[in-house]
């Protein structure tokens, strides 16, 4: 979730040549500048050079489970996604030795993970940013489980999981992976998230210390806050939001979640895989 004002965050990618030629042709959208320059140029690099997409690597043992950034994802509370957040700030077509794109886009964005300081002031004061979440959480043996498709995360279904004590970290596939909400552009409040009950049930009765879910927030809209508190105040508990979970079997695997060392970030974007 994105409650606070955005922290806006820009960073500098040295891109290489192929990897900038190569995103501009697959995604004219994220760069309106070259697409004014015109098809042509965008194939000069050589007909039929096209890059491999995949959503999984060496033969399905390493699964993608973040989504792409494009400006076509939703963003919490815009009607019209995320628009657009890279720009090729300086470009070889204009003489320069390199292209170097900039991005510029809040860090609750896709697949991002909250640090303690989103929810809690005295935290972000005190410097609970990203950079000091414990890797030793956000990577390790992980229980992919899905969720009754009629309610959001109460008590009640936590409990009816049956997750077993020791399970430290758990991706929790709800409706919002079969309503595709990540892949609509528009920000929809109907997402399934925690209730507080829920968060309080899994905090007081299990040892999960990762939470993943499928959508830009953990807590239901309902119970935006007040679930945020309650997962965040130990600051033993990460939170990692859109994760990309379809057309992956419920089960274990090894999860590996790296955040950004953004110094004084509440947020930022990071990119998990799962290990089967
Ligand atoms: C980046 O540089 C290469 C030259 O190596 C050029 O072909 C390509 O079009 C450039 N990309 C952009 C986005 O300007
Ligand atoms: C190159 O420079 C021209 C003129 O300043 C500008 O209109 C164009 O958008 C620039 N192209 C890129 C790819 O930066
Ligand atoms: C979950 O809660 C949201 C409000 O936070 C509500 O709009 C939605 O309908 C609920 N979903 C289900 C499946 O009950």
């Amino acid at each position: 979730m994105n409650a606070l004002p955005p922290l806006l965050l820009a960073l500098l990618l040295i891109a290489t040549a192929a990897a900038a030629a190569a995103a501009a042709a697959a995604n004219i959208e994220a760069y309106p500048n070259i697409a004014k320059v015109g098809d042509c140029s965008v194939s000069d690099g050589g007909e039929g050079l096209k890059p491999i997409r995949r959503e999984v690597y060496d033969g399905g043992r390493i699964i993608d489970i973040s989504h792409r950034l494009t400006s076509d994802m939703p963003s919490w509370g815009l009607e019209d996604g995320l628009g657009q957040f890279l720009r090729l700030a300086a470009s070889m077509k204009n003489g320069s030795l390199a292209n170097n794109s900039e991005m510029k886009l809040p860090t609750h964005t896709g697949t991002h993970v909250d640090a303690p300081g989103h929810v809690y002031d005295h935290y972000f004061d005190a410097g609970f940013d990203v950079d000091t979440l414990d890797l030793a959480v956000l990577n390790g043996p992980a229980l992919l489980v899905d969720v009754p498709k009629d309610k959001n995360l109460t008590a009640e279904v936590m409990e009816s999981l049956h997750i077993p004590k020791g399970v430290r970290r758990v991706l929790f596939r709800t409706l919002n992976t079969d309503r595709r909400l990540m892949y609509k552009k528009e920000f929809d409040t109907s997402y399934v998230g925690f209730m507080r009950d829920g968060a309080k049930w899994l905090v007081e009765n299990t040892d999960i210390k990762l939470v993943g879910i499928d959508y830009l927030s953990v807590a239901a809209y309902d119970d935006l806050i007040p679930s945020h508190l309650v997962f965040l105040e130990s600051r033993e508990i990460i939170l990692v939001e859109g994760l990309k979970l379809e057309d992956v079997p419920a089960g274990v695997y090894t999860v590996h979640c790296l955040p950004l060392r953004l110094l004084g970030a509440e947020g930022s974007p990071i990119r998990c895989i799962l290990i089967k």
